[in-house]
């Protein structure tokens, strides 16, 4: 068992999330969106997120990617391991993410989505750890600035294991 504590509870997120669905819900007033969950790490926070957001004309899309496999620093190399199964050719999309670290991920995410011709790109994060950022990205919708922690729980896992944590906790570290 890791000796963890948690960093953001529940009740935390819950109001977060409503906040972030509501801004999506004015931003794209009269506009058809597709939000990308990149697993495995956004399925929690992109269901949550999705059952507050009160327009119907959003499709739902998943992708799998990889950059950190087991080990706790990303690795830098982005690996596709599940794409979208639809072309997404002008649609407008928001690519859903648990943690933005290094900002590689995402800003691979964002080029691919680019040259596959999207009407336009945003961004979303339940985390963000700014101070880890080796490229600058655009985080659009954010919902936490960490600081340089190891985080699980609520989507985010240790080799795998405490995604089911309904809160974000931190590994405490000798
Ligand atoms: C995590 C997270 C992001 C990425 C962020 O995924 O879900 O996709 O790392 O790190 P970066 O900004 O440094 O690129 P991970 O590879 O751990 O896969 P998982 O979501 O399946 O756990």
């Amino acid at each position: 068992m890791a000796d963890f504590k948690v960093l953001i509870s529940q009740e935390e997120i819950e109001t977060r999330i409503k906040e972030i669905a509501n801004q999506i819900d004015q931003d794209y007033q009269g506009k058809k969106v597709t939000l990308i969950c990149i697993l495995k790490g956004a399925f929690i926070f992109l269901t949550d997120l999705v059952r507050n957001i009160n327009k119907n004309d959003i499709i739902i899309e998943f992708m799998a990617v990889s950059s950190y496999g087991n080990e706790k620093r990303s690795s830098g190399k982005i690996k596709i391991i599940k794409d979208v199964d639809r072309d997404l050719t002008d649609e407008h999309i928001i690519i859903v993410e648990d943690i933005v670290d290094t900002g590689l991920t995402i800003d691979f995410l964002i080029k691919y989505f680019n040259n596959k011709g999207v009407a336009s790109v945003k961004t979303c994060s339940l985390l963000d750890k700014a101070v880890c950022r080796k490229i600058d990205v655009p985080v659009d919708y954010s919902g936490f600035t960490i600081e340089d922690r190891f985080v699980i729980g609520y989507g985010l896992d240790l080799a795998q294991e405490y995604r089911n944590l309904p809160y974000v906790a931190e590994i405490k570290e000798d």
